[in-house]
C-alpha cells in the first residue's frame, strides 16, 4: 500500500478522485487537503465533506488550506462547476468534520512524521503544496513523488493555452516543477481521454445505491458544462487519472520532459511549456503523461465506486 496525500479542489472530478484513492487497496490515503479553485476554499472544503460523507470516508481527516494562489487574483471556475463547486445532486448536510483549518501545517506533520516517503497528488491549483515546499525545505525528504493533474502538451481549457489548475496559480506550478522532487504531470492532452459516455455510465447505473446515483448526477451536470463550453460529447473526468497513475502507472504512459511554466506571456500566463522533442537543451523535470489506457481506468473507477457502494450496504 502506497502512503498517499490527495491535494483537491472539489469540483466534479475531484470528486470521483477522492472515492477512487479512498477505495483502492493499493492506496493508503493519509489526509484530504483542500485548496481554493474551482469554488472558494470554503465551499471546496464542505465539498469534499459531502462527498466523503455520501461515500462512507469516514476515516480520512479533511484539511482545509489556502484561499489564495501565491500571487495574483483568485481565480474559480463557477461556469464548469457551478455555484456550489458540485453542482447536480442534492447532498444532504454533511457528518464528515475538518481535522484541521492549517491544512500546510497538517501536512508538513504528516509528511515528517511519515515512516516512509509519502506520494503526494494534487488535482486542484498547486498553492498548498508550493506554500508547503517553500515553508519547509527538508519535506522534500519525505515525499516519493508529486502527481499532479494539471498542464497540458496542447492547448488549455481556461484560456487558449492555460490548464485552469495551472492558470489558477501559475508561480505555485512553478515551485512545484521547479523542486527536484520527482513530478509526474497528467495534462488534459490525456485527460480529455477520460470520457464518462454512454457505457461508462451503465455501468456506474448497474452499481445501483446512492452513491452511484450521486455520480451519475455529478456526470450529469459536468456533461452538460463540457457540452456547452467545449462541444465535447461527454465529460472528461480529469483528476481520478493521477490517482490511476499512482494505483497503476502502465495505464498512464509518461515521457520525461522539461516543463516550464509562463508567468508572463502576453496570451499564455499558465501555460506548460513541454519540451517534449528535447528543443531546449534543459534537462527533464517531470514525466509527462501522454497515453492513457481509458479502458483499465474506467475499469479502475468504477470498481472503486462498487467497493465503497458495498462497503455502505454492510455497514
Ligand atoms: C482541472 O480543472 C478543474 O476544473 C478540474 O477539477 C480539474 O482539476 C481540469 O482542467
Ligand atoms: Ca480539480
Amino acid at each position: 500500500m502506497k502512503p498517499v496525500v490527495l491535494d483537491c479542489d472539489p469540483g466534479h472530478d475531484d470528486a470521483f478522485a477522492i472515492l477512487l484513492a479512498a477505495a483502492h487497496p493499493a492506496i493508503r490515503l493519509l489526509a484530504i487537503s483542500t485548496v481554493a479553485g474551482n469554488q472558494t476554499l470554503a465551499k471546496t472544503t464542505l465539498n469534499a465533506r459531502r462527498v466523503c460523507t455520501l461515500a462512507g470516508i469516514t476515516d480520512v481527516p479533511i484539511v482545509s488550506g489556502q484561499a489564495r494562489p501565491l500571487v495574483g487574483p483568485v481565480e474559480l471556475a463557477a461556469d464548469v462547476h457551478g455555484e456550489s463547486g458540485l453542482d447536480g445532486p442534492n447532498f444532504g448536510p454533511p457528518s464528515v468534520p475538518v481535522t484541521s483549518t492549517d491544512g500546510v501545517g497538517y501536512l508538513r506533520e504528516l509528511l515528517r512524521g511519515s515512516p516512509e516517503p509519502v506520494t503526494v497528488v494534487a488535482v486542484g491549483p498547486l498553492t498548498n503544496i508550493a506554500a508547503l515546499l517553500l515553508s519547509t525545505p527538508d519535506v522534500g525528504r519525505h515525499i516519493a513523488e508529486i502527481v499532479i493533474m494539471g498542464g497540458s502538451t496542447e492547448r488549455g481549457n481556461s484560456t487558449p493555452y492555460a490548464e485552469f489548475n495551472i492558470y489558477a496559480d501559475p508561480e505555485a506550478a512553478a515551485v512545484v516543477f521547479g523542486s527536484g522532487l520527482p513530478v509526474v504531470m497528467c495534462g488534459l492532452n490525456v485527460t480529455h481521454q477520460a470520457l464518462a459516455g454512454a457505457k461508462v455510465r451503465r455501468r456506474i447505473a448497474e452499481v445501483g445505491g446512492p452513491l452511484a446515483g450521486a455520480c451519475l448526477e455529478l456526470l450529469d451536470f459536468f456533461g452538460d458544462t463540457y457540452q456547452r463550453l467545449w462541444g465535447f460529447p461527454a465529460p472528461p473526468v480529469h483528476d481520478p487519472v493521477a490517482v490511476a497513475r499512482v494505483i497503476d502507472p502502465g495505464i498512464v504512459g509518461c515521457v520525461p520532459s522539461r516543463v516550464d511554466v509562463e508567468l508572463a506571456g502576453t496570451h499564455t500566463r499558465g501555460a506548460t511549456s513541454v519540451d517534449l522533442h528535447r528543443r531546449t537543451g534543459l534537462e527533464p523535470n517531470a514525466l509527462v503523461a501522454t497515453e492513457l489506457d481509458a479502458d483499465r481506468f474506467w475499469e479502475l473507477m468504477v470498481d472503486a465506486i462498487a467497493v465503497l457502494t458495498e462497503r455502505g450496504r454492510a455497514a
